[in-house]
């Protein structure tokens, strides 16, 4: 497996195998890799003939107050989860090689990025479609993973692609979850031993509303309710939302009849989660 760090020797890399008829994955990634990501590498590595993962912390996706700085990495652990799950190349670059001191073109999004994830981060996903977008011109894969624990990403970056014609699938993933349920995130590694408790109560909360879902509750009123009087029961949650939304238009919807994805997000401490079930 190699591991590179300009845009360059990406693009002769997948030059070659190109010329020998090969498929190409990618999964972007920014690194701190856990068996959520992992999970996404040996589907791609399943259904292609070489792997590329991006491993980099993308500056433009993080708000003035928000965690760049503290974000986990661990390049070398990264690299050896990467190499026993297959990938053939790992792309690490460095943010200027990413980003040039006069870089100004953006990628954004007039729809699914206002609410959920989009309210309290309003620079999130311009941020993330500018990099996906990179990533994919850089790598031009045929198939790119995503994971449904960023729900939100996962429809905004379809809608991207749909929309600027990028040609390439992109296969959505089931969360990956600890023994007792806890959605797999970098930024578990934030909490203390009492938070990584408390936030149990993310997926307690939504195995709730989903089984009311799954009861036949079609009042979307009632679910976030259920799941909004069940996190405040844990002292050191704060909520950020509890949202019952249209599984394709991420808009708000007060009866179920199509597709939904609930999702919410919740602070333990200082730290951000989120989770969601689709159904
Ligand atoms: P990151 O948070 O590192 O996640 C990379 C990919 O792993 C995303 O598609 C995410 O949904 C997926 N993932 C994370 N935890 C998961 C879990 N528990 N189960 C399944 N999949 C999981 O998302 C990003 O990075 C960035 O925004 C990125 C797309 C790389 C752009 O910078």
């Amino acid at each position: 497996m190699k591991i590179v760090e300009t845009i360059k020797e990406v693009r002769e890399q997948v030059k070659e195998w190109k010329k020998q008829g090969l498929s190409v994955g990618l999964v972007p990634t920014m690194g701190y890799l856990h068996e959520g990501h992992k999970s996404l590498i040996d589907r791609a590595v399943a259904e292609n003939d070489k792997v590329v993962v991006s491993v980099f912390v993308n500056p433009m996706q993080f708000g003035p107050t928000e965690d760049l700085e503290s974000y986990p990495r661990d390049m070398e652990r990264d690299a050896a989860l990467c190499e026993n799950a297959g990938a053939a190349l790992v792309f690490h670059p460095e943010p200027s090689e990413m980003y040039e001191d006069d870089f100004s073109s953006f990628v954004d999004m007039n729809t699914l990025t206002g609410g959920l994830c989009g309210k309290t981060r309003p620079i999130h996903f311009r941020g993330v479609c500018t990099v996906v977008a990179k990533l994919f011109n850089i790598v031009t894969p045929d198939r790119a993973y995503f994971g449904q624990k960023d729900a939100q990403q996962l429809a905004v970056i379809r809608h991207m692609v749909s929309d600027l014609s990028f040609g390439i699938e992109i296969v959505g993933c089931p969360i990956i979850r600890e023994k007792d349920g806890l959605a797999k995130s970098s930024r578990n590694t934030y909490l203390s031993a009492e938070e990584r408790n408390a936030a149990l109560i993310l997926s307690q909360s939504l195995k709730e509303g989903k089984a009311l879902v799954e009861a036949g509750e079609k009042d979307a009123a009632k679910i976030k309710k259920v799941i909004t009087d069940k996190i405040n029961t844990e002292p050191l949650a704060k909520i950020d939302y509890v949202e019952v939304v249209d599984w394709k238009t991420l808009e708000p919807v007060s009866t179920i009849d199509a597709p939904i994805l609930t999702a919410i997000a919740v602070y333990i401490g200082k730290t951000r989660l989120i989770d969601n079930f689709i159904i």
